[in-house]
C-alpha cells in the first residue's frame, strides 16, 4: 500500500474499525493543498481491505483533479465503507462520523454510490464535516444529479461547437448509455433542445419510458457504442472505453457523466487517432461537486447553477490548451488541474 500511496501522491490513508457496529472503513486523503479534501462516502462489498483501500485512493485522487479543474477551494478525498453481513448500518455510520471528526475538518464527506442522506444523518450525529444530510440541498430531490446533467448538457453543446461549429442541438444524434438519475435528466434536456436520442439501459422499464417521453430509439446495452452518432454519452458505469470498444465507436464526440470512462488513461491517444473529441470526464461531470461547493459556500441552488454554467468555459479552455500544446484532451485536463494544486 505504501507503494500505491506513493505512486498516486496520496497524503494520508486512515483505516477505521469499530467493533460494536462492525464498521470497517478506509478514508483516503489525496490532497489538502487547495483546501479540505472533499469527496463522498461509498458503501460497497469489497473482496478485501486491499481492494477497498485501492478504490478509496483512486477515487480520492479523482476528486482532487475534479475540484482543481473546477476552480473549487477544496482538495480530494473519499471514504469507503466495507459492506458485510455483520454491520449495524446506522451505528456504523455514526462511528464513521467519529473518525471523520478526528480529522478536524480536513475531510468533508457526502453521499456516493451505495449511501443515502439517512446515512449522512448518522454521520452528522458525530460531526459537522458532512454534506447531503436530510434537509440540505444535496438531499433534496435529485438536485446533485440534475446539476451534473445540466453541466454535461452544456458541455455537449461546447463540444459540438468546437468540433462541428454547431450552435444548437437540433437534429444532433446522441447515443446515451444509462438512464439513471443523471442520464434521464440529461435525456430530458437533450430532447427539449431538439437532439435525436438513441438510448440503452439494462433496465428495460427505463428504456420504454425514454421511448415514450423522448421518442428515443432504444437499443441493446451491448450495442449502444456501435451506433452512428455525433455524440456518445456514457452515463452508466466507468471503464467502458477500452482497447476493444474504441475501434468500434462510430461517434465524433464522447461527452458523458460516468466517472473514469477510459479503462486506461493512455487510451485517449487512440481516440485522438480516430478523430474523436473526448470531453474529460472529471471536467464535464463536475456539476455534482460544484453543487456541494455552493452548498458549503452558502450560495444555494442559484450559486450551484451559476457555477455549473462555467463548465463550458473550462472545457473550451481545455480544448484550446490541448490543440496549442499538441496533447490529448485528457492530458490537457490533468496538466491544468495539476498546475493548480502542485
Ligand atoms: P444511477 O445508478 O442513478 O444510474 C445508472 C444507470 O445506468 C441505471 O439506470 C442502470 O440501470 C444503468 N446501467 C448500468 N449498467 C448499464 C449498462 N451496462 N448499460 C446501460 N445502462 C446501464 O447513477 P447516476 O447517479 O445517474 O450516475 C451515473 C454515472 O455518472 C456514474 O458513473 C456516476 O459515478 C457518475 N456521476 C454521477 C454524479 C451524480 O451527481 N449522480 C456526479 C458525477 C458523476
Amino acid at each position: 500500500l505504501w507503494k500505491a500511496m506513493q505512486d498516486r501522491g496520496m497524503e494520508q490513508l486512515v483505516f477505521c474499525q469499530d467493533q460494536k457496529s462492525g464498521l470497517k472503513a478506509v478514508i483516503a486523503l489525496h490532497s489538502t493543498k487547495l483546501g479540505p479534501a472533499l469527496g463522498g462516502c461509498r458503501l460497497w462489498s469489497y473482496a478485501s481491505e486491499q481492494e477497498a483501500a485501492q478504490d478509496a485512493m483512486k477515487l480520492a485522487r479523482g476528486m482532487t483533479y475534479k475540484a482543481a479543474i473546477s476552480g473549487l477551494p477544496y482538495g480530494g478525498g473519499k471514504a469507503v465503507v466495507m459492506e458485510h453481513a455483520g454491520m449495524r448500518r446506522d451505528e456504523a455510520f455514526a462511528a464513521l462520523g467519529r473518525f471523520i471528526e478526528r480529522l478536524h475538518g480536513e475531510y468533508i464527506t457526502g453521499v456516493d454510490l451505495g449511501t443515502t442522506p439517512h446515512d449522512m444523518d448518522q454521520i452528522h450525529r458525530e460531526t459537522r464535516h458532512v454534506t447531503d444530510q436530510s434537509g440540505t440541498l444535496g438531499a433534496t430531490g435529485n438536485f446533485t444529479a440534475e446539476m451534473t446533467a445540466y453541466g454535461v448538457f452544456l458541455g455537449i453543446q461546447t463540444s459540438l461547437t468546437h468540433k462541428y461549429g454547431l450552435s444548437d442541438m437540433n437534429g444532433v444524434r446522441v447515443a446515451l448509455q444509462g438512464l439513471g438519475k443523471v442520464g434521464y435528466a440529461l435525456a430530458r434536456r437533450l430532447h427539449q433542445a431538439g437532439a435525436q436520442l438513441i438510448v440503452s439501459d439494462i433496465d428495460s422499464g427505463k428504456m420504454s419510458q425514454a421511448v415514450r417521453d423522448f421518442k428515443a430509439l432504444a437499443v441493446s446495452p451491448d450495442d449502444i457504442h456501435l451506433h452512428s452518432c455525433e455524440v456518445y454519452a456514457p452515463c452508466a458505469m466507468g471503464g467502458t472505453l477500452t482497447h476493444l470498444s474504441i475501434p468500434q465507436l462510430s461517434c465524433g464526440i464522447i461527452a458523458g457523466a460516468a466517472n473514469n470512462q477510459l479503462a486506461d488513461e493512455q487510451l485517449c491517444d487512440m481516440l485522438e487517432q480516430r478523430n474523436i473529441l473526448y470531453a474529460p470526464d472529471y471536467a464535464i461531470n463536475a456539476g455534482g461537486i460544484l453543487s456541494t461547493g455552493a452548498e458549503l459556500a452558502g450560495t444555494g441552488a442559484r450559486g450551484a447553477a451559476a457555477a455549473v454554467e462555467k463548465i463550458p468555459h473550462t472545457l473550451k479552455y481545455l480544448y484550446d490548451y490541448a490543440r496549442k500544446n499538441g496533447i490529448t484532451t485528457a492530458a490537457a485536463a490533468d496538466s491544468i488541474a495539476e498546475a493548480k494544486f502542485a
